[in-house]
């Protein structure tokens, strides 16, 4: 029981299992991981497949054709695949004033060369989505920043890139990914809703979507669950970054589930039930205490704790406590058209309503809400 399957599509970047856990007050607790390894331990956990930043292959073989060799083989050797790829434009000296949007145009001009050359490797490899984190992209003073003439290099940028993979006949998709700060101070694009409303400004908009990560919208203080319900709404949840994190502070990079614990039942929920069906993506960083061998308990922990939320999401469902208890919150009168098929407006204002009765009924949500707490604490179903 709970034990994930190649079906359950759970993949995660090289980059969460093979972080060594460097951070800005101490050097990394961990040796540099081989990602033939990782490859094979995600495979015997039970992994659908992983994604890499371009930088991730060359962790120990700094010659890029051998790297890409060793990792080729391994996927041969595991049959992992690898749905999504992403490039790296945040860790040299060389971005940091940003990739797309740096005030240098040669930086610029270096940031798309390096996304095309690993767009090359990703079509090469099966991937059918393609990540932009602008980690980067953003500011620390008002002063620095153009952000209008930013938002323009960044339109500028995603269009050429949409139209390099439309000339080459690759089968893949952008999906941005918010952050609202770290390591920038203010970064572009910092929730699903500013990266929507951006997408609608594309020339391609049809070819990019989202990446939302659990964390990024919590570190803004946003309900996740419902920003992947908007997302889902506009169909731009292209693919997801599950992981863990507790309020607004930096980055955690939890395992799922290890943070706000409600929210990731109601999103499980959500994503098995609300017509999601890519990638179950892990972007979370064992945690800095961890010795090499615990990385692949924490591995195991994502998937472990994605499949018994599932299965406490079906029980919650099949629950009759729980649909008596829908019901009596009138949930599912909200997909019901407020106005009748071929009503009118005359027809709205002709209604005679009870103002005052209306006002008086309760909502019962505090039943509904337990039964749900009930669930997930495990004692019932
Ligand atoms: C973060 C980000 C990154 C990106 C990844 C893809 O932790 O702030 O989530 O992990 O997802 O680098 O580019
Ligand atoms: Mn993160
Ligand atoms: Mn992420």
């Amino acid at each position: 029981m709970f034990t994930p399957t190649p079906q359950d599509k759970f993949t995660f970047g090289l980059w969460t299992v093979g972080w060594q856990a460097r951070d800005p007050f101490g050097d990394a607790t961990r040796p540099p991981l081989d990602p033939a390894e990782s490859v094979h331990r995600l495979a015997e956990l039970g992994a659908y497949g992983v994604t890499f930043h371009d930088d991730d292959l060359l962790a120990v073989e700094p010659d890029r054709a051998a790297a890409i060799d060793n990792f080729k083989k391994a996927l041969a050797e595991t049959g992992l695949k690898v749905p999504m790829a992403t490039t790296n434009l945040f860790t040299h000296p060389v971005f940091k004033d940003g990739a797309f949007t740096s005030n240098d145009r040669d930086i610029r001009r270096y940031a798309l060369r390096k996304v095309i050359r690993n767009l090359d490797l990703a079509a090469e490899l099966g991937a059918t989505t393609y990540v932009c984190w602008g980690g980067r992209e953003g500011a620390e003073s008002d002063a620095a920043k153009d952000v209008r003439a930013a938002l323009d290099r960044y339109k500028e940028g995603l269009d050429l890139l949409c139209q390099y993979v439309i000339d080459q006949g690759y089968d893949i998709r952008f999906a941005l990914e918010p952050k609202p700060n770290e390591p920038r101070g203010d970064i572009l694009l910092p929730t699903v809703g500013h990266a929507l409303a951006f997408i609608n400004e594309l020339a391609h908009s049809e070819r990019v979507g989202l990446n939302p990560e659990v964390g990024h919208e919590q570190m803004a203080g946003l309900n996740f669950v419902h920003g992947i319900s908007q997302a889902l709404w506009h169909g731009k949840l292209f693919h997801i970054d599950l992981n863990g994190q507790h309020g607004p502070k930096y980055d955690q990079d939890l395992i799922f589930g290890h943070g706000d614990v409600k929210s990731a039942f109601f999103l499980v929920d959500l994503l098995e039930n609300g017509g999601y069906e890519g990638p179950r993506h892990f972007d979370y960083k064992p945690l800095r205490t961890e010795d090499p061998e615990d990385v692949w308990v924490s591995a195991a922990a994502n998937m472990r704790t994605y499949l018994i939320l599932k299965a406490k999401s079906a029980a919650f469902r099949a629950d009759p406590e729980v649909q008596e208890a829908l019901a009596a919150s009138r949930v599912g009168e909200l997909t019901e058209p407020t106005l009748a098929a071929g009503e009118t407006v005359a027809d709205l204002q002709k209604d005679d309503f009870d103002v005052e009765a209306a006002g008086a009924r309760g909502f019962h949500y505090s039943r509904l809400n337990q039964l749900a707490l009930e669930h997930l604490l495990g004692v019932r179903g």
